[in-house]
């Protein structure tokens, strides 16, 4: 035998821990990650406060599975392959503040209406990578989230799920009100209206990040309130999604105006699958900057966005120009050519007394 085989044998049984989990315990943290578990493991100590079982083989979380463990605060299951919750999975774990479920096999349509009942006191829930980007993409039918499902945890505040091509929340959602930070990955948007995010108008969420969204379906025009129900958001990641330029700065209707701290739109022209001439080489008109204009912003990313030119009044006049601390327009193509852009950017630097970081770098010819 194997000396740290024996070792590690003798360990339990002196520790009369049950072993064969080689779970590693330190303090009230179980770390049973990698271990190759395909259930629940049942002969923990009772007082643990901290669950991980990320990167096993579990595929069901069956009826109170984690009963015998009612001082958790942390369950980690990411990167499973759980499909199935029994309604009364998560019983007794009415303590437990963090959840992650992310990169498992959920169908975020089929709760059991009451699985996350117990869950009064979650205030951090992932369920994000569920479901799967299969492309080429078929267009699905609408995804009815299970919101009577969701509309235990009132105490939420941090959820990142997955977005279906076409999806509904339903009036469940509106109890959702302390939601702070919101996440949709994966995001595969593909009908988004105004409807799309509605019962999340409870909920104060400040942080939005739809970043990597795919969209599938780029019409010439873009609904500007879909994000009306997050009027509050003071964060907003479109990062490496498909909105293309125009449609983002589109999407800035409800922040007109008002206060925020980041706007990130990094590359949101992303070519499409069906068209990979999308939009890419763009010149800013003042009436695309008409909402941007407004909002007091302190930094503002708009790298990477195939921009080429700008139309006066547009790309470098703003009415809160002292708001800005950064402003990082790198990656882009175009040069300061005519006099009055550069005159305009003269009279912006002048304006921009905060300013802390101006990225213009990498201007492709
Ligand atoms: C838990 O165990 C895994 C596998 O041994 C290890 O990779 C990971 O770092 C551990 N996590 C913590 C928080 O100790
Ligand atoms: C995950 O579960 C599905 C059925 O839900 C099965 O087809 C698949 O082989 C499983 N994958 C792994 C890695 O166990
Ligand atoms: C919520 O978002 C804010 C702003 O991005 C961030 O500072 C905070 O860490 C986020 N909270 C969590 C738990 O992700
Ligand atoms: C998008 O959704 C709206 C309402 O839900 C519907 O009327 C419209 O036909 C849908 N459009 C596409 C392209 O699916
Ligand atoms: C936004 O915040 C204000 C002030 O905190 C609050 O009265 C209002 O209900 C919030 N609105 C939304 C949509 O969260
Ligand atoms: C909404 O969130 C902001 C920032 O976290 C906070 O200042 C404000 O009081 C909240 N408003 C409500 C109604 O909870
Ligand atoms: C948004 O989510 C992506 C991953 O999906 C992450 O890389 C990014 O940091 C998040 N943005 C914010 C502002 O938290």
């Amino acid at each position: 035998m194997d000396c740290k085989i024996l070792l590690l044998v003798t360990f339990c049984i002196i520790s009369k821990l049950a072993c064969a989990d080689i779970c590693e315990l330190s303090a009230l943290f179980a770390n049973c990650s990698k271990r190759g578990f395909s259930e629940i493991p049942q002969n923990l100590p009772e007082y643990i406060t901290q669950l991980e079982l990320s990167e096993n083989v579990i595929t069901k979380i069956g009826s109170k599975a984690f009963k015998r463990y009612d001082k958790l605060l942390v369950l980690h299951l990411a990167n499973n392959n759980i499909s199935i919750l029994d309604r009364d999975a998560f019983e007794g774990l009415y303590e437990l503040k963090v959840l992650s479920l992310t990169g498992n096999r959920l169908d975020h349509t089929r709760y059991p209406n009451n699985v996350f009942r117990p869950l009064k006191n979650i205030h951090e829930l992932y369920l994000n990578r569920n479901i799967r980007s299969p492309p080429p993409f078929e267009q699905e039918k609408t995804c009815e989230y299970s919101d009577k499902a969701f509309s235990w945890m009132v105490n939420l505040k941090i959820l990142s799920i997955d977005l279906c091509g076409s999806s509904n929340f339903g009036i469940g959602f509106l109890k959702l009100t302390h939601l702070q930070n919101l996440t949709f990955d994966n995001c595969l948007a593909c009908n988004l209206t105004r409807k799309t995010f509605n019962n999340f108008r409870n909920s104060n969420v400040t942080v939005l990040n739809l970043s990597r969204c795919e969209l599938y379906e780029m019409s010439e025009s873009i609904d500007a309130g879909i994000l009306y129900p997050f009027s509050n958001v003071t964060s907003l990641d479109l990062s490496n999604s498909y909105f293309s330029l125009k449609h983002a700065l589109q999407l800035l209707l409800p922040f007109r105006n008002k206060k925020m701290d980041m706007i990130n739109f990094h590359r949101v022209s992303r070519n499409t699958r069906s068209s990979p001439e999308n939009p890419f080489k763009i010149v800013i008109t003042s009436e695309m900057m008409q909402f941007l204009r407004t909002i007091c912003v302190k930094t503002l990313i708009m790298s990477y966005n195939g921009i080429v030119d700008a139309k006066p009044n547009s790309l470098f006049v703003f009415d809160h120009p002292e708001c800005f601390e950064n402003i990082i327009i790198s990656a882009n193509s175009f040069w300061l050519e005519n006099t009055l852009q550069y005159i305009e950017v003269l009279k912006l630097s002048s304006t921009m007394i905060n300013l802390r970081l101006f990225d213009y770098s990498y201007v492709p010819a």
